[in-house]
């Protein structure tokens, strides 16, 4: 609505930039390298964040970069995933059927993946998002898939994905123990600060390829404070400014502009 008014070919702050023109961090630079290093070694990694910093996206960006025909790139995200739905979940995307019995299953994914490893020559990158949400015992069913060849190697590259309750809540813990010791790589996204959030939404300007100025200092400054650095929430603060921008007829926000959203939204109920 607002994007002819700025000038702006692509709506900026969108969920589904491309990946070529997300915004990247110090922390999500040194993430993406990590798990490339996971994903050829086979290795076992953890990323934790808070909620809204941006680990989907990172996934996505990690996905399309690894080279299709080397890896075969299994994804999950199913808060209710049981141990038999994991299996399914797993085969479904391999193309095959699961057995009714999950331990038929677990061979089935087992086998499958020798054959991907040895005749095909790739490699299996499975990633499992909301990992915070999953039960012990499917966590636990990793470490068995992690389990082969009498635990000599591994068979696949594991990637669990969480908010940051799965390492404080979950991994932490002495009952995890057992997954835990089998982490190699744990990478965690912290909130943007207050030079990367201006960067981070300067790259979603540059995206929408308005090439003018848009928020003033004080703006920038405000719009940390009430995201403490969150991209989602730097997304909800700068579209619904950009919204009001326009609906007033001004070029330029300022600082009391973004301050009049943030309240007015919360005043509505919808506290971002
Ligand atoms: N590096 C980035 N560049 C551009 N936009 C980003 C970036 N990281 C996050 N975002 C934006 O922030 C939003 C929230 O990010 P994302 O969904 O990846 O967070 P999350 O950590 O997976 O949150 P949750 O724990 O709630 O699933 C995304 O929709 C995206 O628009
Ligand atoms: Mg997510």
């Amino acid at each position: 609505m607002y994007k002819e008014f700025f000038g702006m070919e692509h709506t900026p702050f969108v969920r589904n930039v491309p990946v070529d023109k997300l915004y990247e961090s110090v922390a999500m630079h040194e993430t993406l390298a990590r798990l490339s290093h996971a994903a050829e070694n086979q290795l076992f990694a953890v990323v934790t964040a808070d909620s809204g910093c941006g680990k989907s996206t990172l996934i996505r960006r990690f996905c399309e970069e690894l080279p299709k025909n080397e890896y075969i790139v299994l994804y999950l995200s199913d808060s209710k995933l049981t141990p038999r739905w994991l299996y399914k979940g797993l085969l479904d995307q391999l193309g095959l059927e699961a057995s009714i019995n999950r331990g038929e299953s677990k061979t089935k994914l087992q086998q499958q993946i020798a054959y991907i490893r040895g005749v095909q020559h790739k490699n299996v990158v499975c990633i499992l998002d909301e990992a915070h949400l999953i039960e012990k015992e499917t966590l636990e069913e990793f470490r068995f898939l992690l389990n082969y060849n009498y635990d000599s190697m591994s068979p696949m590259a594991i990637v669990l994905v969480g908010q940051t309750e799965l390492w404080e809540n979950k991994l932490k813990y002495q009952r995890y123990e057992a997954i835990r010791q089998r982490i190699e790589i744990y990478c965690s996204l912290p909130h943007l600060d207050r030079a990367e959030t201006e960067r981070y939404i300067q790259s979603h300007l540059d995206y929408s390829g308005c090439g003018q100025e848009i928020f003033t200092t004080k703006a920038l400054d405000e719009i940390y404070q009430t995201s403490t650095g969150i991209p989602r929430m730097i997304n909800r603060v700068c579209e619904k400014s950009l919204l009001y921008a326009y609906q007033q007829r001004k070029r330029l926000i300022d600082d009391h502009m973004v301050k009049y959203v943030t309240e007015h939204e919360m005043i509505r109920g919808n506290q971002f």
